[in-house]
């Protein structure tokens, strides 16, 4: 069903404000990796319409770069955007693909199957795993506890309609994710980054969220209903803060990542 959504929301989610905020989370992500591997086969999960693709090519000039987008609309852009790299319209489940030295998932791990994040790992196999993910804790909502009128209204939002997260709760805590990866691999750090952003108003606020998947993630069948109702919770506020806690995952099988990581 998200691939449904990304394949028709592609156009939306190709804005510039969205080329910021991926492109600032794939940079910092790829940082995580250590200087001294040089991965010669990149293997990119989820990747969209290329924004950390780019990324991923700005950083390593000559690896070869397979990217899996299954949607539609969003390879379509995606394709014309990274041209000297090998495109596929897999699902992660239907890909055929080997080990990779490096394997990247930007913001797209939260979007695959229970199977496809056990395969995400094998794929990875003695090279290195990096992923981004969105997660519902961050530290810096721990110091300051106070929350914006946009988190405010988005819980108020989420209480109101008895939605669910469709994200699942293993990938939306970041001890969890710490837990997780490390029964699996020999090296694994968990980070934290926090990206802050402000929005013009509601409108402006809202459309991020449902370019983003966010809305259909949180609210799923509900996603109309919860337009309306963050619309009016936040109706008339202009300067709209907005903090997205975002997990950066390391994690590897080779033994001399443990002075890095
Ligand atoms: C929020 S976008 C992130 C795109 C990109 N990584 C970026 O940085 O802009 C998540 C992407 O994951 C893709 N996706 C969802 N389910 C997938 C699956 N099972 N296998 C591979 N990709 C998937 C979606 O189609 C979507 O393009």
């Amino acid at each position: 069903m998200n691939i449904e959504f990304f394949s028709e929301a592609a156009g939306r989610y190709a804005s510039a404000a969205n080329e910021r905020f991926y492109r600032m989370i794939a940079a910092a992500l790829l940082k995580k990796v250590p200087a001294y591997i040089d991965p010669k086969s990149i293997l990119e999960v989820g990747a969209g319409t290329g924004f950390t693709t780019a990324e991923i090519r700005a950083k390593w000039p000559n690896a070869c770069i397979t990217a899996l987008e299954p949607a539609a609309g969003m390879l379509r852009i995606g394709r014309a955007a990274a041209t000297d790299v090998d495109w596929r319209a897999d699902r992660l489940a239907d890909f055929q693909g080997s080990k990779y030295d490096l394997v990247v998932a930007s913001m797209s791990y939260h979007w695959l199957t229970p199977a496809e994040r056990e395969k995400l790992i094998s794929l990875a196999g003695q090279g290195v795993l990096v992923l981004a993910i969105p997660v519902s804790t961050s530290r810096r909502s721990g110091r300051d506890s106070r929350m914006t009128p946009a988190q405010t209204a988005l819980l108020e939002t989420v209480h109101s309609l008895r939605v669910e997260p469709g994200w699942p709760r293993e990938t939306r805590r970041p001890e969890l994710l710490l837990e997780g990866f490390s029964a699996k691999f020999r090296h694994v750090a968990v980070d934290e980054l926090t990206v802050d952003e402000v929005y013009e108003d509601a409108s402006e606020f809202i459309e991020s969220l449902s370019a983003r998947g966010a809305l259909e993630a949180l609210f799923g069948r509900s996603a109309d209903a919860a337009v309306t109702e963050l619309d009016a919770r936040l109706s008339g506020l202009t300067g709209i803060s907005f903090s997205w806690a975002i997990s950066l995952t390391t994690a590897s099988n080779d033994n001399n990542l443990t002075r890095y990581l």
